[in-house]
Order: C-alpha cells, then sequence, then structure tokens
C-alpha cells in the first residue's frame, strides 16, 4: 500500500482488432486485468491513465471487408461501437478507448518512424513479396497461407505461425496459397523501409535484462531467451496496401506503415489525445516523459514479441527526435515498458476459442443473460496468469454459486438485513468491542496490505483468492457469535457483533472493488454512504479529416472510494439491502455448452 507520493501509473491495454467480436479468452487475457489494475492504483490514489483504442488497419480488417463486401472504414466503425458497448456494460474505465484511425494517431506515428529515419534506424531494401498474378497485386502476409519453416503446421499464416507462435518470414513460406483464391502466388520484387533491430539489441537486450527478476518468467523466456538464442534482424516496417497509415515519405504513395508497427504508438498517441480532451496539452507528459512514471502493458502471449521487444525497440531508437519531430520542442527520453505482465490463453470447454467455428463466449452475448460481476469474478478467479485456463460452464455455475454467492454475497446479504431489519435501518451503537470482535476486524484490514501487495504484483488471482480468504474468516466470525441467538437475550452483545461485521463488510466492499466494481458499489449504498466509489464512463463523438470518431473515457469525478480501513459511524443510516448476487441453475450449462459450435 504506496502511502508515500502518488505515482504515475500507465496502464496501457492491449488494442483490439476492429474486425472480431471480443470473446471471454480476450477478455481475461488482457481487457480484464488491466482495468483491475487500473482501479486498485485509482483507489490507492496514483495518477492513473488507462489507454486503448481499436486497432483498425491492417490485414484482419481488410480481410473482414472482403469478406462482407463492406469498406474497411464501415468494418472498423461497425466493431468500434460494440467495443465501446461492451466496456461500458463491463466497466472497462479506460481513461481513454480511441482508434487508430484518428489523424493525431496518423501523425504521432508518422513522427515516430521519421525520428527512427533521422537516428539512422530505417533503410530501405527492395524485398520479394508474394504476388497474386490472378489478382494483379501483392498480397499481405495474412492473405497468405502455406507451411510453418519452424515447426511444420501446414495452415500457417504469413505474418506469424498460430501453431508456434514464431513470427514469420511470409516469403520463406513453403507450399503458399493465396487465402483470397487458393491460386500459388510468385515472389515479385517490391522496396520497404526496414528498421535495423540488429543496431538496437544491446538496448533491447540491456532493457530485458534489467527487469528479468521481476517479470514473468514466460515473459523473460519468450522474449530474452528468444534474442539469445536467434538475434535481431531488421525487419520491413512498410507494406503495400491502401488501407492504413502512408509512409511519410515522397514517392511512397501506395504504400503504408505495417500495422504491427503503427498499433503499439497508439499507447502514446492514445495519452497524446487525452492529454488534448482535458485542455492541457502536455498533460501526457506526466505518463510518457516523467522518468519516475510507471507503464504497464496488458496483452496476451502472442503479442509478447511486440511489446517486449520491438515496441522497446521503436522508444529507444526515436529518442529524443521524436519530440522535436512531433512538437518541435526539445525532445525527451519517452520512457520504456515497466512490465509486461502478458497472460497465457483461456480455452472453452477443452478447445481452443474459434471465431470461425463460433467456439467461445462472446462478451455482448453474455452480458445480454448475466450480470457483468459474475463474469468479472470467474474471470479473475480463472485468469491464466502462468498458463492457459480453461471456461467451463458448470465450473462457472458452481462457483458461482459456491463462492461468489455463498461466501461473499450472503455474507454481506444476511449481515446488512439482520441490520437493517432489527435496528431500524441504521448502523447500532457497537459500546466497547470485545478481543474477538477487534481481532476480526484487523484480519481484514490487513488485507489492505496484503491483498494490496497481490495487485501490485499483478497477482490478480491470488488477490481475489485473499479476499475470498478474508470474508470466509467474517463468515466463521459471525457464525460463532451468532447474533440472531443474541438478539434474544442480549441485544447488546448482537449491535457489537452486527456493528463489527458490518465494519468487515465495508472494508471487504473495498477489497472487492477493483474486481466487481457494479456490485461493491451497490453495496456502498445499501451502506448508507452516497456518492460513487470510481469515476463515470462516458462517449463522446470527434470528427477530424479522417472521419467521425466515437470515444469510450472517464470522467474521474469526486470518485469517494479510497484503499483504506473502514470509518463506520454507529447511527449511520442503512438503505434497504437486496441480494447482491443470484444463484444460478446448474441447467443452464447444459443451455449453454448447446450453443458453442451453432
Ligand atoms: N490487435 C492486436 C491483437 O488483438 C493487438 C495489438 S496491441 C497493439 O492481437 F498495441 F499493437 F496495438
Ligand atoms: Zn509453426
Amino acid at each position: 500500500m504506496s502511502k508515500h507520493k502518488p505515482e504515475n501509473i500507465l496502464v496501457a491495454v492491449a488494442w483490439p482488432y476492429a474486425s472480431a467480436d471480443i470473446h471471454v479468452g480476450n477478455l481475461t487475457g488482457s481487457y480484464l486485468p488491466a482495468d483491475i489494475f487500473a482501479r486498485y492504483h485509482r483507489l490507492v490514489g496514483n495518477n492513473v491513465l488507462m489507454v486503448s483504442g481499436s486497432d483498425s488497419h491492417g490485414t484482419p480488417v481488410t480481410v473482414k471487408s472482403d469478406a462482407e463486401g463492406l469498406t474497411p472504414y464501415e468494418v472498423y466503425q461497425r466493431y468500434h461501437a460494440d467495443f465501446l458497448e461492451l466496456f461500458q456494460q463491463l466497466g472497462l474505465t479506460y481513461d481513454l478507448f480511441t482508434s487508430t484511425h484518428t489523424q493525431n494517431h496518423f501523425k504521432v506515428a508518422q513522427s515516430i518512424f521519421l525520428a527512427l529515419k533521422e537516428n539512422g534506424y530505417l533503410y530501405t531494401e527492395v524485398q520479394e513479396q508474394w504476388y497474386s498474378e490472378s489478382e494483379g497485386r501483392f498480397l499481405p502476409d495474412r492473405y497468405v497461407e502455406g507451411t510453418c519453416y519452424v515447426c511444420g503446421f501446414e495452415r500457417a499464416r504469413g505474418d506469424q505461425c498460430d501453431n508456434c507462435g514464431t513470427l514469420l518470414e511470409a516469403q520463406q513460406l513453403i507450399d503458399p496459397r493465396s487465402k483470397n483464391d487458393g491460386s500459388t502466388p510468385v515472389l515479385r520484387e517490391t522496396e520497404h523501409y526496414f528498421f535495423d533491430l540488429s543496431k538496437l539489441q544491446p538496448a533491447v537486450v540491456e532493457f530485458l535484462k534489467a527487469r528479468q527478476d521481476y517479470w514473468r518468467p514466460n515473459v523473460v523466456r519468450r522474449s530474452l531467451g528468444w534474442i539469445e538464442a536467434e538475434g535481431l534482424r531488421g525487419r520491413p516496417i512498410t507494406r503495400d496496401l491502401d488501407w492504413g497509415i502512408p509512409v511519410p515519405v515522397e514517392g511512397w504513395k501506395g504504400k503504408c506503415l505495417y500495422v504491427w508497427f503503427e498499433a503499439v504508438i497508439g499507447y502514446l498517441s492514445a495519452a497524446i489525445e487525452w492529454a488534448r480532451l482535458t485542455g492541457e496539452n502536455d498533460a501526457w507528459h506526466q505518463w510518457w516523459i516523467q522518468p519516475e512514471a510507471k507503464a504497464f502493458y496488458f496483452i496476451g502471449k502472442d503479442n509478447i514479441d511486440f511489446h517486449a521487444i520491438m515496441w522497446p525497440a521503436q522508444l529507444a531508437g526515436a529518442g529524443e527526435a521524436f519530440g522535436r519531430i512531433f512538437e518541435e520542442r526539445d525532445g525527451e527520453q519517452l520512457i520504456l515498458p515497466f512490465d509486461v505482465p502478458a497472460n497465457e490463453f483461456m480455452n472453452m470447454e477443452d478447445r481452443k476459442i474459434s471465431g470461425s467455428a463460433n467456439w467461445g463466449v462472446w462478451g455482448l452475448d453474455f452480458l445480454s443473460r448475466y450480470d457483468p460481476d459474475p463474469l468479472r469474478f470467474y474471470l479473475t478467479i480463472n485468469m491464466p496468469e502462468s498458463r492457459d485456463s480453461n471456461w467451463d460452464w458448470d465450473d462457472f455455475v458452481r462457483r458461482n454459486n459456491d463462492v461468489l454467492v455463498a461466501n461473499w454475497g450472503n455474507l454481506a446479504n444476511r449481515v446488512l438485513s439482520f441490520a437493517y431489519r432489527n435496528w431500524d435501518g441504521h448502523v447500532p451503537d457497537p459500546g466497547e468491542l470485545r478481543p474477538a470482535d477487534q481481532a476480526v476486524l484487523k484480519t481484514v484490514e490487513d488485507g489492505f496490505e496484503s491483498v494490496g501487495e497481490l495487485l501490485e504484483k499483478v497477482r490478480l488471482r491470488a488477490a481475489l483468492l485473499e479476499a475470498f480468504r478474508l470474508a470466509s474468516e467474517v463468515n466463521k466470525y459471525l457464525d460463532e457469535a451468532a447474533p440472531w441467538i443474541q438478539i434474544k437475550s442480549d441485544k447488546d452483545a448482537a449491535a457489537r457483533t452486527v456493528y463489527t461485521a458490518l465494519k468487515a463488510v465495508d472494508n471487504l466492499k473495498v477489497l472487492f472493488a477493483p474486481f466487481l466494481p457494479h456490485t461493491s458499489q451497490r453495496l456502498h449504498e445499501y451502506l448508507g454512504y452516497e456518492g460513487a466509489l470510481f469515476g463515470e464512463q462516458y462517449t463522446g463523438t470527434q470528427k477530424d479529416n479522417l472521419g467521425e470518431h466515437t470515444v469510450l473515457g472517464y470522467k474521474r469525478g469526486e470518485g469517494s472510494g479510497e484503499w483504506k480501513p473502514s470509518q463506520l459511524a454507529p447511527g449511520q443510516a442503512l438503505r434497504q439491502p437486496e441480494p447482491l448476487y443470484r444463484k444460478l441453475d446448474p441447467e443452464i450449462a447444459e443451455q449453454e455448452r448447446a450453443r458453442l459450435g451453432q
């Protein structure tokens, strides 16, 4: 628990492709852990900036637009609107969720490119690229499928093998086929800009070594291990595509920046956009230039190379030149990632989640039938932090009923309704607390330390389990003291117990708030408080010369939640409580499984 001066925490969240619906694997992989982490740091009083947006360019979007007969712009707008809806319903509190299709992002991305160029980290090379004679155009890597030259998987995409995860050199695919029409492409020459990663290898290795002691072992292995085994080589960062950000160099018309190269720059451009929206243009410096700021990147394991190697290399390589090129001021070094707590994957009923096979649970669809906090609960308790996890519908029902409802929900509900009924809707006056009452309060208050420490280390699953352990302790205390029996002979004793339990529940409300913000807010109100634990989400529309773009934002406001022990006052008026969670019928598991693959 930090009691020192507030820290500046950048919560950088993976940018979803604006070409596919978001499923529970995406949510538990990066978007939800980011929100839990951001909410915790807000409660502690740190300066949080949580940013992301729709990854709107590149072939994932053009593949979809080809398939649906829409323009890429239309595809991006449709998915982007769904993302905003989902994030509001689930309570993912981005300070700004924007997109890569904004004028601001174009300018920031082009400035990073030019800074790398000025610093001598780019070179051009004529490259061979798969060309479709039947379509008369170069094929993006994703449009070519073939056999992976690393693991032999037969349906590897040109850009990455889904089997072994390697980022591939498309030209080296074995038995290439065009995904559009199955024809065999030919190699043809085209000129591209390359990012000279070999020159930046020493800087990247130094960056990784300085962090290897506290990073997750899988992330260190994947990045440092990979560099030590293979070494870094130059990679092309432009493409023959027209949907994307133009290469900002004379004579390069018709070519765009590679989508991965520019999408990661979104973490920076979104912070800049956020600053403009607040009216303080330089406010982004707090998270990007101030050397003590800490940036955490929430991503899935398939994104590790781009965040632990490429992006730090882009930032280190752009250096001070960025500030000069972007806003004609003396540039400072942009800060490098502090942590990249990448998650593994979540499977669905023991199989890989797949959009094309409709094998998955999609966020918006789920929320049309169930509440947001049970989803946040199940995705946290099953978060794939160190190994792949599995969504199992029977398990979902069981844990909802046995843990969320039986442990925490019932505790809050029975204490509140008993107090409300027997003390005329007010917090009873406890008189003097006994050692047993003080002991249970101390146990729960220690949670601000223990749960907080785990949250700070991004061990969210363990942090939530610790909060449940504390709730069990309070349940035990309540069962032993049995105020419903005490009240018959000794109302003062019952008042002491109920006051203690209410105060414990008030503390647990805060400990659970980063994970279960909706129900913690309701509980906050039942306990008689005014105001909100957190700020408010909002949406707004802006226009620039690329069209209209809608953003999701977060108003910090007077969020009254604080990461510190309850000061619940005797006599405080309560509000009529309702149960926080519903028990689910075990039959829904069968019904839900029947939807899979349909
Ligand atoms: N769109 C990518 C994905 O969903 C993630 C991009 S993260 C970014 O896998 F930072 F590069 F944008
Ligand atoms: Zn492979």
